[in-house]
């Protein structure tokens, strides 16, 4: 009998200490799968930073993967801005044909990209240095589109070797509505380190 006692007081104190449950409880006395660090930390960046928008312009392709090492890290979509008419295939032409375009104070016409751009908080802009400046296409982006103010705007640029200062400064000057993280400039020699250079960003804008 005591024996029959004892392994009744032994199960009531199980079920009322929980361990004999391997799930969560929560307070309306439902049951849930207590979520991972990794999920929980996932959440908590969404619910600071919003559903996320890659927004970006390549040329030759090196603006293009940081754009997709950053989605590949925050989630959300990614959306690459096109110029109507394809500049030309070799670098000489093309640095000619910007120029011309600059000298004639002329944006490329863009292709019209269908963007909901309402839905997203957080928006990661990323971008080529054209003659230490802004590319042609993201200026011409910058000023068709109006971001609004309460967005978060998180730039990157990539380079020969030129500083993002002024590729920012003009983003900056051309839409001054939105917040601005500090931007993340990649330069082509630190093109194979750009997953380490895009974490430490993300680290440090505290996207993480
Ligand atoms: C028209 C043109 C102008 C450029 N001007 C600069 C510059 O002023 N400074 C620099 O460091 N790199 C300059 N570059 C190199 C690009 O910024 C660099 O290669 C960049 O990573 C290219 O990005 P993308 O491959 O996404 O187009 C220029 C390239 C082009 C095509």
């Amino acid at each position: 009998m005591k024996k029959i006692l004892f392994v009744i007081l032994l199960l009531v104190a199980v079920e009322l200490t929980g361990c004999g449950n391997q799930k969560g409880k929560i307070s309306n006395g439902k049951s849930s799968e207590i979520p991972s660090t990794k999920a929980v930390k996932k959440m908590t960046s969404n619910n600071n930073f919003g559903r996320s928008l890659v927004v970006y312009y390549s040329l030759t392709s090196h603006t293009k993967q940081v754009a997709e090492s950053i989605h590949h890290r925050v989630g959300g979509d990614i959306v690459a801005i096109q110029t109507e008419k394809s500049y030309p295939t070799t670098y000489s032409a093309t640095t000619a044909e910007v120029k011309k375009e600059i000298r004639q104070n002329q944006l490329p016409q863009l292709k019209t990209a269908d963007i909901d751009w309402h839905q997203y908080k957080t928006i990661f802009v990323g971008s080529p240095v054209w003659y230490g400046n802004l590319s042609l296409p993201m200026q011409q982006l910058f000023r068709q589109h109006q971001f609004q103010s309460g967005i978060h705007i998180a730039p990157f640029f990539t380079s020969g070797s030129s500083s993002p200062k002024e590729a920012f400064t003009t983003m900056k000057r051309l839409q001054a509505q939105p917040s601005y993280h500090q931007p993340l400039g990649i330069t082509n020699d630190e093109q194979s380190d750009r997953n380490r250079l895009v974490d430490q960003w993300l680290k440090g804008i505290k996207f993480d």
